[in-house]
């Protein structure tokens, strides 16, 4: 019989959907999927120096933080068992050049930061981001041509350069967002012949050229650099979904050990896609745009902030999610713990 079958078959009274959403108990029983700390990652912007805490403006509640403000961020959500946090520097714009060279410096912020985490907290899973934008002076993920178009295979010998000096640090999971074609198979080999065989690959595999990423390139201070310039030669078509399922099946194919889509709410198709044909570990990024949107609506009061948030989390695993980056992890961690 037939799913649709099924249902045509059966009639009412026989059948009345809201019997078991009458009651809390056989709610609660009932209930398909359920949210925990355990399914989120933290994405934490990383600065420079000492006591330094700077507001994101597009990002209400988000800071940039030194490495000492970062040590105390991880401390909340090893307490409220958020697993791992997501690590995103911001370069002070001295450093960056068109060759992106500071991005694979032993002893640069990530790095640096990566060794502060993991000493304070061998147990919390660090994950590092493999792409060079925060490095270009041109604020493109890649190295460019004279045109401005980012070269793939010269890229790929500057991001293994990266996902070593990142690994080297004691990063547990490297995490390339760049989009170029082969690097998971790239970093991996060099990982492997590195020694460092238990350094994880989370890799952006079907991340789209999307403009919910605003915040974040502010966040970054990213934008400037990247101007009028766009990513549309190497991230992903919105327009696209076959896409989505051959770049997954290309990077498990080379390596990769967890796979991710980004931006989230607007492709929960595509998570579902993914879980279904190609069942691997699958993550999703409520990016910077998406939080942005949530927070200025709830500021307004025309959202409930928590409700929204947490059934928006919730819609991930639904979808067929493992985890979730959301810079909503503390907060919703929190909210899970007094919902008990
Ligand atoms: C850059 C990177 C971006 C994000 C994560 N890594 C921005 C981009 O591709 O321009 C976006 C995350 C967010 O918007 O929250 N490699």
């Amino acid at each position: 019989m037939s799913a649709t079958s099924r249902f045509v078959s059966s009639h009412f009274p026989d059948t009345r959907m809201r019997r078991m959403r009458r009651d809390d108990f056989s709610r609660r029983l009932m209930q398909e999927h359920r949210l925990s700390a355990d399914d989120l990652i933290l994405p934490v912007f990383v600065l420079d120096g000492s006591g330094r805490e700077e507001a994101v403006a597009s990002m209400p509640g988000v800071s940039r933080r030194s490495i000492d403000g970062t040590l105390k961020i991880a401390e909340r959500a090893l307490a409220l068992g958020i697993p791992a946090l997501a690590l995103f520097p911001v370069i002070d714009t001295s450093l960056k050049t068109a060759d992106a060279a500071e991005a694979w410096n032993p002893e640069g912020l990530v790095p640096r930061t990566v060794q502060a985490l993991k000493s304070h907290f061998p147990e919390l899973g660090v994950i590092t981001d493999v792409a060079l934008d925060p490095y270009t002076s041109h604020g493109q993920d890649g190295l460019i041509d004279d045109t401005g178009y980012v070269l793939n295979d010269e890229t790929l010998a500057a991001l293994e350069k990266q996902a070593l000096c990142h690994a080297a640090a004691g990063a547990d999971v490297v995490a390339p967002s760049d989009m170029m074609d082969g690097r998971v198979g790239r970093l991996r080999a060099a990982l492997e012949s590195g020694g460092h065989i238990h350094t994880r690959i989370l890799a952006y595999s079907a991340k789209y050229a999307s403009a919910f990423y605003g915040p974040f390139r502010d966040a970054v201070g990213s934008a400037g650099n990247l101007g009028k310039g766009n990513k549309k030669s190497y991230q992903m078509d919105p327009a696209n979904s076959d896409e989505a399922v051959r770049e997954v099946a290309l990077d498990i194919a080379e390596g990769a050990d967890m796979v991710m889509v980004k931006p989230g709410m607007p492709y929960l198709d595509i998570v579902r896609r993914v879980k279904s044909e190609l069942a691997v570990p699958t993550f999703v990024y409520q990016v910077s745009g998406e939080y942005a949107m949530l927070k200025a609506a709830a500021a307004n009061g025309w959202l409930d902030e928590r409700a929204c948030v947490l059934e928006s989390l919730l819609a991930f695993k639904r979808a067929g999610a493992d985890g979730v980056l959301s810079y909503f992890a503390l907060e919703a961690a929190q909210w899970l713990v007094e919902g008990k």
